[in-house]
């Protein structure tokens, strides 16, 4: 018998009406500091989820510049606020999106908190060790959602990959070996890019029992606030597992590249710039390819392949208490004290154990930073 066709075998981009999204409870969301970030990524993945009728409110965004703020309230029928406090006293909020500058992050963060508002937070969750601890805590005490950026564990090659470690055929990996590389005029080489590669060497491996890196400073002209261009970190897992985590803020500029593979037992995967999952076994080669279609599809979206879509998915689902979190603030914890321990055994020129303490790995850092020359 011929198979009769609906609207939702035409629906190829899912736009249908959809009642178990649409029937969910409403999150009214703001965003803070609405930057680069904010305006390419979050705001066109938010506006992707309303379309497939996800109920999510933008109700508001802080960010100094009036005609950018005037620009995105009219762009998305939202309220712009200069001042961040006053949107978060003016407003009835059930969650914040934080992504201004690093150095605000636990501030922003612990001020939504304060007033029982459940926060996403970019990486890195802090610039100091002891901030990014006492946020988690204050979190758990309140028993609010705190969920840091770790977009890349939403990212579908990503996704398949850690089913892939999970369930088969690359089980009990061996070796974990990660590469990152923007070339920056200015900020941070491990906290601008390397940490997300941070995160996902315990997303795919666990917990790490201690780091050992060398780094070099080739090209004095870049990276003026850093003291090493060029690193890479040896990583020690607790499971006993290994890996390497090479960063390069000197050798591309137009875009970021990663690059990541996970050895197993008589199989590996690798995957090419959050873009073309490949698993080899030894008897045949290539078993198995993933490699999204960018033309014309579903799958189209930067916001869905960078994983930001998911992310903000989980997190309103989260706040719903319908779903656990892939991602969790002390998630954005390790992953920084991940950076810290590469920054300390670059000074000690040493392998360090992990976990730290962080108030004496935060004063060891500073120290560190003010005595390189950049
Ligand atoms: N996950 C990722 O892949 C990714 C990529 C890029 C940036 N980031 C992170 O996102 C954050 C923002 O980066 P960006 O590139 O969008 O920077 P940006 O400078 O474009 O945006 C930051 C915004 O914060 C605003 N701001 C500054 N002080 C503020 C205050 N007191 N109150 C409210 N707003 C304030 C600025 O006006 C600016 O608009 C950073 O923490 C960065 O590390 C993450």
């Amino acid at each position: 018998m011929k198979k009769k066709i609906t609207d939702s075998d035409h629906d190829l981009y899912k736009i249908n009406f959809n009642m178990g999204r649409a029937g969910k409870r409403n999150i009214r969301l703001a965003i803070i500091g609405a930057g680069g970030i904010a305006q390419t990524k979050y705001l066109p993945a938010i506006m992707r989820l309303r379309t497939i009728w996800e109920p999510v409110e933008i109700v508001a965004v802080s960010r100094r510049s009036e005609d950018q703020g005037k620009k995105i309230a009219k762009l998305y029928g939202c309220s712009w606020y200069k001042n961040t406090d006053e949107m978060l006293e003016k407003e009835k909020l059930d969650a914040v999106i934080v992504t201004g500058p690093d150095k605000l992050h636990t501030e922003h963060a612990k001020n939504c908190l304060r007033r029982n508002i459940n926060v996403l937070v970019e990486k890195p969750i802090a610039r100091s060790l002891v901030k990014a601890k006492e946020l988690c805590e204050y979190a758990d005490e309140k028993g609010l959602v705190l969920m840091t950026v770790a977009n890349k564990r939403y990212s579908l090659p990503y996704v398949h990959a850690k089913e892939i470690v999970d369930h088969g055929p690359v089980t009990n990996p061996s070796l974990f070996c990660g590469k990152f590389n923007l070339k920056l005029l200015q900020g941070s080489l491990l906290e601008s890019g390397t940490i997300h590669i941070f995160d996902l060497s315990r997303y795919f491996m666990g917990n790490v029992k201690s780091v050992h890196a060398l780094g070099v400073k080739k090209y004095k002209e870049y990276n003026l606030d850093y003291p090493v261009d060029n690193l890479v970190t040896t990583i020690e897992f607790t499971s006993g597992s290994v890996g390497t985590i090479y960063s390069s803020s000197t050798a591309l500029r137009f875009k970021p590249w990663e690059r990541i593979e996970i050895y197993g037992n008589s199989n590996w995967l690798s995957i090419d710039d959050q873009h073309e999952l490949i698993v080899y076994d030894s008897e045949q080669g290539p078993i198995k390819i993933f490699r999204p279609v960018f033309t014309n599809c579903a799958y189209f979206y930067d916001e869905e392949i960078g994983g930001f879509m998911g992310l903000v998915e989980n997190f309103l689902e989260v706040i719903r208490g319908k779903d656990k979190p892939r991602t969790t603030g002390w998630d954005g914890y390790h992953a920084y004290e991940l950076v810290v321990a590469t920054q300390l055994s670059l000074n000690r020129r040493e392998e360090v154990e992990l976990p730290l303490d962080p108030s004496e790995a935060d004063s060891e850092q500073t120290k560190w930073l003010k005595s390189c020359k950049f």
